[in-house]
Formats: C-alpha cells, structure tokens, sequence
C-alpha cells in the first residue's frame, strides 16, 4: 500500500511554510525536491567518502570510485539495460542529447538529410538539431500533436522518408502531460531502419521505463527530477550505436594513450565522459533511483493517477480556466491559462503568495507554444508526494485569483 503520508515525511522540505502557508509544491515537472536519504548520500559523500574518481589508487578515490561506478549497474535497472555497459553518465538530459547529436548524428548526416520532431518536444531535444540545420544543412521534419494533444505514431512513421536519419520524440510532454507511444514508434522505424532518441526526462519520472521492450536506440533521463541531484543524469545507448559513435567532449578520463602525435580513447561508455564528472551528484541520483525502485515504480505511477483524475476532475469544474491537452492518459501534469487579462506569471505570483508553487512561462517548448496559439500558460506538474488535498489548496487559490482579476 503506497502512503503519501509516509512518503512525504522523507522530504524535509514539505513542511516548510511559504509566505506563512504550507508549501504546495506543485513544480515537479522543473525539478523535484529531494528525500533526505540523498541528501544525507551527498552529505556523507562529501564528509567521510569525497575524492576523485577513476585515478587514485588510495582508499577514498576508491571509495569514491566505487560507490560512483555502482550507479550504472543502478541505472542500468531501473532502465532494465541489458548491460550497464550501455549507461553514460552525464549532468542530465541536455548533455545526453548533445552527445547524440554531436557524436553520433554530425559526423554521419549529410545536407538534406532529415531529422523528425514532435512539435511537443522540450527545447533540449530541439536545439542540438537546429545545430545540424544551421550548420550541416539537415533538415527538421516536424509532426503535430492533434486537438487532444496526442501524437499518433503512425503520423511520425509516415513521416519518414528516403533521408530520414532518426526520429527524436519525448516519452511524456512537459507540458501537455502526453504519454507518447514510444514503443510503436520505433517497432515502425525499426523496420525502416531509422534510430530513434526517446527523452525520457518527464518519462522516466513516472511511469516504469524499459528500454528493451521499448526498443529505441537512445533514451536521455535527468536526475533532479527523479529527486536527485541536479547536475547528474545518463543517457542509455544501444551498443550497436555506441559502437557508431565518435567522442563529443574531449579530455582526461575518456582516453587510452595521448602522444604529442596521437590519441586514442578508451572503451564505451568511457569513451562518452571526459573529465572529473558530477561525482557525488551521481552517487546521489543512485540513491534517488534506489529510493523510487524501494517504493516501486509502478505504485509510484498508480498514485499519481489518482492524483491526475482528481486534479483533472478539479480543474474542468472551473469553467473560466483552460486546460491545454486532454489526452486520455495523461500524466499528472496540468498546463493552463486564465479567462481574460491575467498573464501566467501574475497568476503564478498569486499561487505563491497562497504557497502554491507552479511554473509560469514557455516551459522551453517554442515549437508547442506556437501550435497552442500562447505565449505562456501556468503549469502544475505533480509527484510521487503530493496529495489530492494539495489539488484542493490549488484550486482553492486558482478561484481567489480568478475572483481578483474579475
Ligand atoms: C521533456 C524534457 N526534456 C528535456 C529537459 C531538459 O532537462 P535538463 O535541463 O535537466 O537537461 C526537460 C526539463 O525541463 C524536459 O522536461
């Protein structure tokens, strides 16, 4: 039996008090708030445990190194990786993508090559490819979400074309809450031969993820949202692809010999991460997917959809508020605008002062934002802690507001 209760006693910063009310966090989909089992790993990492990994031979390098390396095996689970040799560590999903981008898709695509993108994806997983637009003469096809907000994986297959190189398509939108069937999408471009990226940065944080019935080829996650640290992340790359890869960033750590005339690189995933890395930041996200895979992440995802039908049943009985995506399963997160001139952000500021916090602005999804028709919308993006009475306290704040601005 999940308790919220439980649960949320193991994150100090619940019961903290904002602008003399409870805290309602309702910012997740920005960046979760951490258990103190990752906090007290970070503290106890930097206090007793804290050297450099990979290049000492003395006990606390390899202390460090072996609590460090263990979070693969770590990942490699909670991804259920058939190796944990297929895991790179990195800072998170914006580095994961560019290592694609710049190791795996600009030393092979050609002009007019294409690349395809829902409009719904986050601007990490669109700026590396305007890189190749902009400098390789590659090509963006883009596939629209319908009214809903759901994006048919036969529109994205039947995108593809003779110069299709790779499909990159979030798991779960950051702003509409879709969950997109990522598992048909690359059966279908499997059978084309197209890779396929998924950014799994919302996905991962809630629903079970496996790559291997999943079957894509690249699958970004990021730890502050799976209530790590920030500043830690990977980024699960099928060998076959790893194998295709040249190194992105250079230095110590990802090489086997440097001569004045010649380098060579060291074995992946090693290959993929050069110099000192997020050492104790990675050792926290360990403990964080050890902490979700102790509550199970399967009942973390079936309260939070509770919670989603709740907030969803909430926020349609205010007539004067717009709920953008309405997409049959999506997960619990809610992008909204206000009737008449209230701007998201003076909305947001209104939600705070009731200790509601939510985001406010584009949620760095241009492309979406265009196809929405809005500049801005507020969003509450829920989680593995918040309770169907903190969508009270939000709708409760959501009709002062809507009454002050009438
Ligand atoms: C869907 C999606 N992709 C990518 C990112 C980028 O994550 P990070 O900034 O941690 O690299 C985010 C973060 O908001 C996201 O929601």
């Amino acid at each position: 039996m999940y308790d919220v209760e439980t649960v949320r006693a193991d994150f100090p910063i619940l019961s903290r008090e904002v602008n003399g009310k409870p805290l309602v966090y309702l910012d997740n989909g920005a960046s979760a708030q951490k258990p103190q089992v990752v906090i007290d790993a970070v503290t106890n990492a930097y206090s007793h445990e804290y050297a450099n990994v990979h290049r000492g031979l003395h006990t606390l390098s390899n202390i460090a190194t072996e609590k460090y390396e263990g979070v693969r095996g770590i990942i490699a689970r909670f991804l259920n990786a058939a190796d944990e040799r297929e895991v790179v560590l990195n800072t998170g999903t914006t580095q994961g993508i560019n290592t694609v981008a710049y190791g795996w898709a600009m030393p092979r695509l050609e002009p007019g090559d294409e690349i395809i993108l829902s409009v719904m994806e986050h601007h990490a997983n669109i700026v590396p490819w305007h890189f190749l637009r902009e400098r390789q003469g590659v090509v963006i096809r883009w596939v629209d979400v319908d009214e809903k907000g759901d994006l048919d994986p036969q529109a994205v297959l039947d995108a593809i074309g003779p110069r299709t190189k790779l499909i990159a398509v979030t798991h779960l939108s950051n702003v509409l809450g879709t969950v997109v069937d990522v598992k048909a999408i690359c059966a279908g471009a499997r059978e084309r031969g197209v890779p396929v990226l998924v950014d799994g940065s919302q996905g991962a944080v809630h629903m079970p993820v496996d790559v291997q019935e999943i079957g894509c080829d690249f699958y970004a996650i990021t730890g502050h949202k799976l209530y790590g640290p920030s500043g830690s992340g990977a980024i699960w790359i099928r060998r076959e692809r790893m194998e295709e890869m040249r190194p992105f960033i250079g230095g110590g750590d990802m090489i086997r010999e440097v001569h004045k005339d010649s380098v060579t690189y060291a074995e992946p995933p090693m290959k993929f991460e050069a110099g000192t890395p997020g050492i104790v930041q990675t050792i926290g996200l360990g403990v964080a997917l050890n902490y979700m895979m102790g509550l199970g992440v399967a009942n973390i995802a079936a309260h939070e959809a509770r919670i989603a039908a709740y907030a969803k049943s909430r926020l349609e009985g205010l007539n004067w508020l717009h709920v953008q995506g309405r997409s049959e399963g999506k997960a619990a997160i809610f992008s909204f605008t206000l009737d008449g001139a209230a701007h998201p952000h003076d909305l947001s500021t209104i939600l705070d002062k009731k200790g509601v916090a939510v985001r406010a602005g584009h949620h760095c999804a241009g492309p979406l934002m265009d196809h929405l028709g809005l500049t801005a919308t507020c969003r509450a993006s829920f989680g593995l802690y918040n309770t169907e009475a903190e969508v009270d306290v939000l709708v409760e704040a959501l009709e002062l507001a809507h009454d002050l601005f009438a």
